[in-house]
């Protein structure tokens, strides 16, 4: 038997490694292992099929198979007559320029992994994306509640769009955005959120990340400084991260964003900040702190994206007027997003700009993004024209509201002294602040363990973090939910802080 056959035999033998895979795949995905591990080198011959086939016990066939699915990956390059040899998956950026070279010397270079296209760029990103998340347990925040959406009414409206069979609906849209929709959101804006908008000035976008997206890439370069709340929404820091700006994280206290001195010796091109209701802190920027930050960000010839992204839900009081509304200068591109108060998967959201920035950020918009899915912004403004929009707002409210209380009372049963519970009145989630000797990320864990799924305050800082705590967002957590989980939470909390 040859080394390359032993390995292999000894990887396959591996328990647990891929036990249910068709025996092809398992031996695809071992080979595959032992060339990312270089236990396999690059230019390394592997054995025939036939004798590989005889060494491991299986069919020549399933080893044909392994082979050509390997080949065609990019990770070996079989030469008719010569054998099949380990690519060089370094090799790629000459593979590109067509001068790579098989064992043989002759130019039939191997395509490169997937994983060695990325760019240095898109390297870095993947290296810290957290990746999707698949299920949704108890106390995740950030999610409304599903089962509240209207979905016999929505599916009414939207037949109604498609009835009407309009050619222009099938389109990209080049104008920013569907008008009546923009109407809707124009009106809205005024009385709701005090901004001052002229209908030109909203642009449809496919929800905040991509209304950041297009400032970033509009408003700053390569390099620039993009001044970021700390702790901040991750949302934001990985879409200015992704567009190399350099984040200078700017202290948030009880009073939202706290500028220091040495910050002011800095010069931001953006000034990224949630007013209304800090992410993840639930802090409300004073009068005085969105007066001195709007005269910073003339100051500093800085543009300031203000992200309004969950206004509706402020469950004791009027909702607070936007910062955009007391705006002088036309320094601040304001956004909102339908993610939380219908369902994150429409993908639908707005950013409102400068009027000087019109032409621009539309011809942008179009250029880059192709928006379309004009028939679901049909279907939203009659949704929102016809009264529907205000009535699933009051009614999510009380019941999220209901829902904080339960979460609070259940918490306040079993929580000591030591450990506080937020006490703003809007949002998704609550934030029990911890004491400073408490680490929040093994409490975190502790409780992912009991299948609740909070989040520790201290993984949104990027300086060290000033404060402990964890998320516990209840929107779509029922009230069997909340009172069950609640309380064993509230436990669990309760004994690491004594501890
Ligand atoms: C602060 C903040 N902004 C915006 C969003 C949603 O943005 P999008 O419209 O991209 O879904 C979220 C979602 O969690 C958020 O926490």
């Amino acid at each position: 038997m040859s080394p390359t056959s032993d390995l292999l035999a000894a990887a396959l033998a591996q328990s647990g490694f891929h036990p249910r895979l068709p025996q092809q795949r398992r031996l695809y995905e071992a080979a595959k292992a032992a060339i990312h591990q270089q236990r396999l080198g690059a230019g390394g011959k592997l054995p025939s099929s036939r004798d590989l086939a005889r060494d491991l016990g299986m069919a020549r066939n399933t080893v044909i198979a392994a082979f050509e699915q390997l080949a065609a990956e990019g990770y070996v390059v079989s030469s008719r007559g010569s054998g099949t040899y380990v690519a060089d998956l370094q090799a790629h950026s000459a593979s590109m320029r067509g001068v790579g070279a098989t064992p043989q010397g002759r130019s039939t270079a191997p395509a490169a992994t997937p994983s060695a296209r990325l760019s240095r760029r898109g390297q870095e990103l993947t290296s810290y994306a957290a990746g999707p998340q698949f299920e949704i347990q108890p106390f995740a925040p950030g999610d409304p509640d599903f089962s509240s959406f209207p979905f016999k009414l929505w599916q009414r409206l939207q037949n109604r769009v498609w009835r009407e069979a309009r050619n222009d609906l099938l389109d990209y849209g080049q104008s920013g955005g569907h008008l009546p929709l923009r109407q809707a959101i124009t009106e809205y804006l005024r009385i709701s959120r005090s901004v001052k908008v002229e209908v030109e000035q909203v642009m449809i976008t496919a929800g905040t990340q991509q209304s950041l997206d297009l400032c970033a890439q509009l408003l700053a370069d390569v390099g620039d400084t993009a001044w970021i709340e700390d702790p901040c929404y991750w949302g934001a820091r990985r879409v200015f991260q992704a567009r190399e700006l350099k984040l200078r994280p700017i202290t948030v206290d009880s009073d939202g964003i706290a500028i220091a001195a040495a910050d002011l010796a800095t010069k931001p091109r953006l000034i990224y900040v949630t007013p209304s209701h800090q992410y993840p802190t639930g802090a409300v920027m004073s009068l005085a702190r969105r007066r001195e930050l709007l005269d910073v960000a003339v100051r500093k010839d800085a543009w300031i994206l203000e992200d309004d992204y969950d206004s509706e839900f402020r469950y004791t009081g009027r909702p607070l007027a936007a910062l955009q509304g007391l705006d002088h200068d036309d320094r601040v591109l304001y956004m909102g997003t339908f993610s939380k108060v219908l369902y994150p998967g429409i993908k639908v959201g707005y950013l409102v700009v400068p009027p000087a920035l019109i032409p621009a950020f539309r011809s942008a918009l179009y250029d880059l993004q192709r928006p379309g899915q004009l028939t679901v912004q049909a279907t939203l403004a009659d949704f929102i024209t016809l009264g529907h929009f205000t009535a699933h707002v009051r009614k999510i409210r009380q019941t999220y509201g209901a829902r904080r209380e339960l979460l609070r009372h259940m918490l306040a049963q079993k929580l000591p002294r030591s450990v506080t519970i937020s006490r703003e009145e809007s949002g998704l989630h609550l934030v029990i602040e911890l004491p400073d000797q408490v680490d929040d990320m093994a409490l975190a864990q502790q409780a992912a363990m009991q299948g609740i799924s909070v989040k520790a305050l201290s993984t949104y800082y990027l300086k060290p973090p000033i404060r402990r705590g964890l998320l516990v967002g209840y929107a779509y957590c029922t009230p069997e939910q909340i009172t069950d989980y609640g309380r064993l939470l509230g436990t669990i909390i309760a004994a690491e802080a004594a501890a």
